[in-house]
C-alpha cells in the first residue's frame, strides 16, 4: 500500500496530484463545526474523543483535503504539568498560574502520556479508523518559545513583556522553563504518532518576537532537540514558523522534513536558495485572506503559487496562516479543486 500523498510529498517524492490543507480548516468557518460549537464549548470538543473526531474528519469528507489535522489545541499540554487552561469568548487564551520565576518552574509537573488513555491518543485513534489509507492525519505541538510565552505571559501579548523581562533578568529560569516544556512537547507528540499520527506539525507563532541572537539561543535549539528525538520514528516533522522569514535559512538546517511559511515569504525563491541542503519538502503560502475576495483573484493566486512551486516534487499547499471564520465556504471547495487539477491542467 502506497503512503498517503501527503507523506509521500513530504519524502520529496512525486505526487500523482499537489497535496493540500489549510491550517484551522476544522473551523467556524464550517457550517458543520458551527452546529457542533453551539453544543458544546471549545474546550469540552477537544476533550471529548468523539466530539474532537467528529470535526477533524468534517473538512476531509467536505472538501477531500489530502490531510487531517487532530482538532485540538496548542495550549493543553499545559494542562497535565499543573496550568489551568481557559478560553474567554471574544477574548481568547487566559492561563493560570502564570509561570514567572524559577520556584514556578520548580512546580510544574513532567507529564507524560499514554495513547490509550489520554484524550487526544484516542481521538487520533479514531481518526485514523476512519480515515481513508491515501489521507493523512497530522499531529502537532506549539514551539518550546511559543509556549513559554503563553506560560509567562498567561495570555496572548502584543509585545511579549513579560517573557522578554524574564529572558533579559534570568535568562536560566526561561531556560529551565525551556528545557522543561520541550521534555513536555516531545512526549506529547510522540504519544500522538503512537496513537496513529503519520506526521507531526509544530507551530511556532511568536517566533518573530525575538531578534536573531536571541532566537538563536532560547528558539533553536529547542526545536532541534524536538526534531532530532522524533526523526528516528520515521514520520515527517513539519515545522511552521509563523511571520520569521528572517530565519528561514536558519530553519531550514534544522533536522526537520517540511519548512512551511507564512505568505510573507518568497516561497519559490527560498526553495531554490536550499536545493539540496534545506528540508526536503515545503508547505504554503497563500496568504488567508484571498479565500475572503473574488474567485477568480483567488485561484488566480493559487495557480501562481501553483507555477511557481508543485512543478517539483517536496511541495504541499497550504495558507500562510489559519483560515478566517468569514471564510465563505464554496471558495475553499474551489480552492482544493484547483489544487487538485493542477498537474492535468499543465
Ligand atoms: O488547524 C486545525 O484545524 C487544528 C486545530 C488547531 C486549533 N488551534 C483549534 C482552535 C490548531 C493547530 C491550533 C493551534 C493554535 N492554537 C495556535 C498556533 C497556530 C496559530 O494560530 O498561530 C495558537 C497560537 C493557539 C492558541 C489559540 N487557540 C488561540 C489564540 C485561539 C483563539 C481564541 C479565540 O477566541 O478565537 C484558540 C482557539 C481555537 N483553537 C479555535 C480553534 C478551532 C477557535 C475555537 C472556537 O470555536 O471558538
Amino acid at each position: 500500500m502506497d503512503a498517503p500523498t501527503l507523506i509521500q510529498a513530504c519524502r520529496g517524492q512525486a505526487t500523482r496530484h499537489v497535496p493540500i490543507w489549510i491550517m484551522r480548516q476544522a473551523g467556524r468557518y464550517l457550517p458543520a463545526y458551527q452546529e457542533v460549537r453551539a453544543k458544546h464549548d471549545f474546550l469540552t470538543m477537544c476533550h471529548v474523543p468523539e466530539l474532537a473526531a467528529e470535526v477533524t474528519l468534517q473538512p476531509v469528507r467536505e472538501f477531500g483535503f489530502d490531510a487531517a489535522i487532530i482538532f485540538s489545541d496548542i495550549l493543553l499540554p499545559l494542562e497535565p504539568m499543573g496550568i489551568e487552561v481557559q478560553f474567554i469568548e471574544g477574548k481568547g487564551p487566559r492561563l493560570a498560574p502564570q509561570i514567572r520565576n524559577m520556584q514556578d518552574i520548580a512546580k510544574l509537573i513532567d507529564a507524560d502520556f499514554d495513547p490509550s488513555s489520554c484524550f487526544l491518543g484516542q481521538a487520533l485513534q479514531a481518526v485514523r479508523h476512519e480515515l481513508a489509507a491515501d489521507k493523512a492525519l497530522i499531529g502537532f505541538a506549539g514551539a518550546p518559545w511559543t509556549m513559554a510565552c503563553y506560560a509567562v505571559e498567561g495570555m496572548g501579548s502584543r509585545d511579549y513583556a513579560v517573557v522578554k523581562q524574564l529572558m533579559n533578568t534570568d535568562p536560566a529560569a526561561l531556560h529551565a522553563l525551556l528545557d522543561k516544556l520541550t521534555t513536555v512537547l516531545i512526549r506529547w507528540l510522540r504519544m500522538q504518532l503512537d496513537a496513529g499520527a503519520d506526521a507531526f506539525q509544530v507551530f511556532d507563532s511568536w517566533a518573530d518576537a525575538l531578534a536573531p541572537m536571541d532566537y538563536r539561543e532560547f528558539a533553536l535549539p529547542y526545536l532541534r532537540r524536538i526534531f532530532e528525538t522524533l526523526r528516528p520514528m520515521g514520520k515527517p516533522g513539519i515545522l511552521f514558523s509563523k511571520d520569521a522569514g528572517a530565519f528561514a535559512a536558519e530553519n531550514c538546517q534544522l533536522p526537520i522534513d517540511v519548512l512551511a511559511v507564512d505568505w510573507r515569504v518568497d516561497l519559490a525563491a527560498l526553495r531554490k536558495q536550499h536545493t539540496g541542503t534545506g528540508p526536503t519538502a515545503y508547505q504554503g503560502n497563500l496568504d488567508p485572506l484571498a479565500l475572503l475576495g473574488n474567485r477568480e483573484t483567488l485561484l488566480e493566486k493559487a495557480k501562481r503559487i501553483l507555477s511557481e512551486n508543485a512543478t517539483t516534487p517536496g511541495y504541499i499547499f497550504n495558507l500562510g496562516h489559519g483560515v478566517t471564520p468569514a471564510t465563505p465556504v464554496e471558495n475553499v471547495r474551489a480552492l482544493v479543486d484547483c489544487v487538485h487539477e493542477f498537474r492535468s491542467a499543465t
